[in-house]
């Protein structure tokens, strides 16, 4: 046995075995914990759990570092696409030519939706919010493919696949057009995945809409850089709903649920409202600084922080760039921009946010780029959702062809009351 890690425990000893990951990361093995001395780890938020192996994504917090598959993030958002980078975290390597013809061409011909489903979004009240429709519509495309959902087949698999990446855009910007009360275009298999997306979002059957290659550039950059994550928190749901041999749609349409809380993808909404209500109440970012720093206020920052990144999360940096260049080019004067740039600075600087490592993470800048493009704010987590997607499916698909194969299924110390006698309703006090 190589290193170990002993455990002494009421006069015995126990020992587990430590792994080492690829990029040095070290765990100790406890799966035989509860087997061999009766006792469960006790864990809340999961701060010091690994769930699983993964050849996926690598996060170093202390360096900033991201990898998908072995691929600086900071290479691939300068040099692939959305699609090319879908693919290496799906199948583990960047597509040869014919490999990429092959999975793009199903991406394109599988973007268009079953006529029905257009109809679901007459069900829903008048302003829902998109994140709901989508995760709804998600969920409910398994209806349209019920003969095709076995999770232990690999060509329905590769199906479902190609059908979840393709019609995502479609699911998504039909979210928005109903809120808008106009029609739901047909997706332009002509363009690319990006480019169909923004046309499919703000073009009109009126007039031709030509999409801008700025903001189709910088919205495939900021897709590939939402792409993966490791075992955040709406990854994790994705792997814990799969475990159960759960379809795919099911699962992703759990995770992007999952993603729409504010302490994860709905952070890029929030840190527009946020800013907004600095703006609105006269611009006084100090005064929000002081309220993030006090104990007994609720409020935090939003887009300050990271479970993982205590130095800074390199998505963030790809993006302070990109935000300049998209504002630039589009010529708008944001003021939101401004006062984000000021909070940044105070922050940065400030002992508070210094000490208890906070830095500006990926949704900081996300939404000042999803406004200047005229993305309206409650679609800025189904941005993220369309750029997380090939993560969560390659997440899944891992976790499905995993020999080590087993059910979620976390335990817990109860602490609420022993067991006690039922009391009939007339003799209660
Ligand atoms: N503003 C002010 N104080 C903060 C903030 C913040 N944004 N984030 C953490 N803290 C404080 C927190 O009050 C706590 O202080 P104390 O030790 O005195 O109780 C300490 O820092 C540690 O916070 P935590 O909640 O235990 O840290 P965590 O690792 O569990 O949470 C987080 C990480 C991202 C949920 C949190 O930093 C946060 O709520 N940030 C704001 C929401 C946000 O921007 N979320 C997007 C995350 S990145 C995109 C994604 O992956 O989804």
């Amino acid at each position: 046995m190589g290193e170990t890690v002993k455990l002494t425990y009421q006069g015995k000893t126990y020992e587990f075995p430590v792994l080492e990951g690829s990029c040095g990361e070290k765990a100790f093995d406890i799966s035989t914990l509860l087997s061999e001395t009766g006792l469960i780890t006790f864990d809340p938020g999961f701060l010091s759990t690994g769930s699983c192996e993964s050849k996926i994504t690598y996060l170093e917090g202390e360096k900033g570092e991201l990898l998908y598959r072995g691929f600086p993030i900071e290479q691939l958002a300068e040099k692939s696409t959305f699609l090319e980078t879908a693919y290496l975290l799906i199948y583990g390597n960047l597509p040869n030519k014919a490999e990429f013809e092959y999975f793009s061409h199903h991406i394109t011909r599988h973007s268009m939706v079953h006529e029905s489903i257009k109809k679901f979004y007459d069900g829903f009240p008048n302003n829902p919010h998109p994140m709901a429709v989508t995760s709804a519509v998600v969920g409910a495309l398994a209806t349209f493919y019920e003969n095709q959902l076995n999770v232990r087949d690999e060509r329905e698999i590769e199906i479902t696949i190609h059908r979840l990446i393709a019609k995502m855009p479609t699911i998504a910007a039909y979210s928005y057009k109903k809120s808008k009360g106009q029609a739901l275009p047909y997706p332009d298999n002509s363009l690319d995945y990006t480019s169909n997306f923004l046309k499919m979002m703000f073009g009109t059957p009126c007039e031709p809409y030509e999409v801008d290659p700025l903001a189709a550039k910088a919205l495939d950059v900021l897709f590939i850089i939402h792409a993966d994550h490791e075992q955040n928190c709406s990854t994790s749901t994705v792997r814990l709903v799969g475990s159960s041999m759960c379809n795919l749609y099911a699962s992703i349409s759990a995770g992007i649920y999952a993603l729409w809380g504010p302490l994860h993808g709905g952070a890029n909404q929030a840190v527009i409202e946020m800013l907004q209500e600095i703006h609105d109440g006269g611009g006084d970012t100090k005064k929000y600084i002081e309220k993030a720093r006090d104990p007994e206020d609720p409020f935090r920052l939003m887009g300050f922080g990271h479970r993982v990144y205590k130095n800074f999360d390199p998505r963030s940096k790809i993006i302070k760039k990109l935000a300049h260049e998209v504002l630039n080019k589009f010529g708008t004067k944001e003021p939101l921009l401004e006062i984000a740039l000021e909070l940044e600075d105070i922050a940065i600087n400030d002992e508070y946010f210094l000490q208890k490592k906070l830095y500006p993470n990926v949704d900081f800048y996300s939404g000042i780029i999803y406004k200047a493009m005229n993305f309206p704010i409650t679609m800025f987590p189904v941005l993220f959702a369309i750029g997380r997607l090939p993560g969560w499916i390659a997440q899944w698909k891992e976790l499905q062809e995993d020999k080590k194969f087993k059910i979620g299924r976390p335990r817990q110390i109860y602490i609420g009351e022993p067991q006690r006698d039922y009391i009939p309703l007339e003799e209660r006090k």
